[in-house]
């Protein structure tokens, strides 16, 4: 199960590596507008942290262009910048081409925005190298994520597709675990949900405790 960092700040990047040896990165529009810096720049960055690893930096086709030549285009672009890059493509008709284009290339990509498990499907089969189910907009929107993400697996599975799982929009512990547990290969989420799904209050109260003994007994 491999856990990614949904951000493109470079200060946050630098201490999921860090901390939690964190597997990749994803990058979406929002991340590089609260970065603060131009696209290309935030970017350039990103792939420095990472150089010399195989950890991907999932890179996001700017989303105005929504034609093949256009998304190929960009991609190709994008793709050339850092070996580590898998170009990001909005899960609309064209993608799929664009996906299939890229393989033939051996450049990897990442159908992104995908919302139902058709999308999926297809994404896995244009031979996208991950395919990002978001559940944290669906669950938002009241919908149950647990029977999607399994839907995903499953589809996988029976035909064997090399496409990697990985389920975005990751807002809490109990969304990363529902993940593993049904076989998804990857989790992307920020910092702070990372930060706080690896930790427990009673692990606080347990340490507040023990440390209330220590000081009542002898070291020697
Ligand atoms: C995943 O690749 C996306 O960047 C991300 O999970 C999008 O969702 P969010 O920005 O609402 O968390």
């Amino acid at each position: 199960m491999k856990l990614f960092l949904d951000s493109a700040k470079e200060d946050e990047i630098s201490y999921a590596l860090d901390a939690f040896d964190i597997d990749g990165i994803t990058t979406n529009p929002r991340h590089v507008q609260s970065a603060g810096k131009p696209f290309m720049t935030v970017i350039r960055n990103i792939a420095k942290l990472v150089e010399g690893t195989e950890k991907t930096v999932s890179v996001e086709v700017n989303p105005h262009f929504v034609t093949y030549q256009d998304m190929l285009t960009e991609a190709e672009k994008l793709a050339a910048i850092s070996p580590n890059f898998v170009i990001k493509l909005q899960c609309i008709e064209p993608a799929f081409k664009v996906a299939r284009t890229l393989a033939q290339k051996n450049i990897r990509t990442n159908i992104t925005l995908v919302f139902s498990a058709a999308q999926a499907l297809m994404a896995m089969k244009s031979g996208a190298f991950f395919v990002s189910p978001f559940i944290g907009w669906k669950e938002t929107n009241g919908e149950e994520v647990r029977s999607f993400i399994d839907d995903v697996v499953a589809i996988r599975d029976n035909y064997g597709f090399t496409t990697e799982i990985i389920v975005a929009a990751v807002r809490n512990g109990r969304q990363i675990v529902d993940s593993a547990v049904s076989g998804a290969d990857i989790v992307t989420a920020g910092l702070s949900v990372y930060q706080e799904a690896f930790d427990h209050p009673y692990t606080h109260d347990g340490i507040r405790r023990f440390s209330n003994f220590w000081d009542q007994s002898l070291y020697e």
